[in-house]
């Protein structure tokens, strides 16, 4: 027999509104079950202060996936989590999703599922689902925007996922549709690390504010993160932010940039200027051994650090250098997400539901 849903609270995160959107679609399944239902955006309650649930309630997380794994903002939230005598939990995560001609291509999600799972099983949750959706990619740093009539037909063929998903959910079943995933989820998962540690406070300096911005402060008001300072009266980046590319897909005025000239430009003079240098100074005092794997992995990570120090100081004098005209031209003009076709992400219009 299987165990009935007394109640069903839903976590979410969502930068651009997909994990949002599946958030909904599962709710609006429960309430036709007339199943009391709570959706709760993590990035708007006090997450260290969520008291044990109740037997029958069923506890479900969505969150969109960020460099092979959940985003901090939701895993710091599930490692948090109070501890339980056997609730019920299902964990998804959109992810970025294509469809070429009439075949729809998922994304990938590494960690995302299993470390969070893993996290919950040891506070004494049970598991009884793991699916991935795969909505359009909103990265937009790395590509443009997907068109609006892919977007459309995605969130179709996504809704129907997602309701599929939830029905089997809510009658008691047990649902493992991400192990399908495993193998390809282990090879990249080395990846997820140095995205945790690196990657995206990296991604997050490479945002800057173009001549379109009025300062209207939509981008900070909005961001769920906080991460959105404003100085030098312009909007500023800092390590809080996720990129969860928010700011740059709803500005109005399209005067959020990803900046891939000066991105680039500062990694090679990093790694020809002051890496070399670095070098040169350090083989004045010792001799670095070849072909040793411990050495190697040694270097690694100094090399890493001191690109990811370098970029921190560098972030603040580019900020100031987009003041000089000549300069702010040339950012401006490598910046591709400058060009028209360089579509900004919006979710579709038409299959967005209402939270309850
Ligand atoms: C910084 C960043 C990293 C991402 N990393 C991945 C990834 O590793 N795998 C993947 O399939 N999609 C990745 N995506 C795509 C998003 O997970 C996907 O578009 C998701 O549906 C966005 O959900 P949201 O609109 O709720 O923020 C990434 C997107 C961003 C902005």
């Amino acid at each position: 027999m299987p165990e009935k849903v007394g109640q069903l609270i839903l976590y979410y995160f969502s930068g651009t509104g997909n994990a949002r959107n599946v958030a909904a679609w599962f709710a609006e399944e429960a309430q036709s079950r007339q199943i009391p239902t709570e959706v709760v955006d993590i990035a708007g309650i006090d997450r260290k202060h969520i008291n044990p649930f109740p037997g029958g309630a069923l506890i479900g997380f969505v969150s969109p996936t960020h460099g092979f794994n959940y985003p901090p903002v939701s895993m710091y939230f599930i490692f948090r989590f109070p501890r339980s005598r056997g609730n019920r939990v299902f964990l998804m995560n959109t992810r970025a999703g294509l469809k070429l001609s009439k075949w729809f291509v998922p994304g990938l999600s590494g960690l995302a599922l299993w470390l969070s799972a893993i996290v919950l099983l040891l506070k004494g949750y049970r598991i009884f689902g793991l699916r991935s959706i795969d909505l359009p990619s909103n990265w937009i740093s790395f590509h443009p925007g997907v068109k609006e009539a892919v977007v459309e037909s995605i969130y179709a063929h996504c809704k129907r996922v997602t309701k599929g998903f939830a029905s089997k959910i809510l009658d008691g079943k047990k649902v493992y549709t991400a192990f399908r995933d495993i193998i390809q989820d282990i090879l990249v998962s080395p990846i997820s690390i140095g995205y945790f540690f690196m990657g995206r406070f990296m991604l997050a300096k490479t945002f800057y504010a173009n001549e379109l911005c009025d300062n209207c402060e939509l981008c900070s008001n909005n961001c769920p993160m906080h991460a959105i300072l404003t100085v030098d009266k312009r909007p500023f980046w800092s390590y809080r932010c996720e990129s969860c590319m928010r700011c740059m897909n709803n500005c109005p005025k399209r005067a959020i940039e990803t900046s891939h000239g000066y991105i680039t430009g500062i990694m090679f003079l990093i790694n020809l200027v002051i890496l070399a240098l670095f070098w040169k100074w350090v083989a004045t005092f010792i001799t670095i051994p070849e072909h040793n794997a411990w050495i190697e992995i040694l270097l690694t990570f100094i090399r890493w650090g001191i690109t990811f120090l370098s970029l921190v100081v560098f972030y603040r004098i580019f900020h100031y250098l987009l003041r000089i005209p000549l300069l702010r031209d040339l950012f401006y003009y490598t910046s591709l997400t400058r060009y028209r076709f360089w579509r900004r992400y919006k979710p579709s219009k038409k299959m967005i539901s209402q939270l309850p």
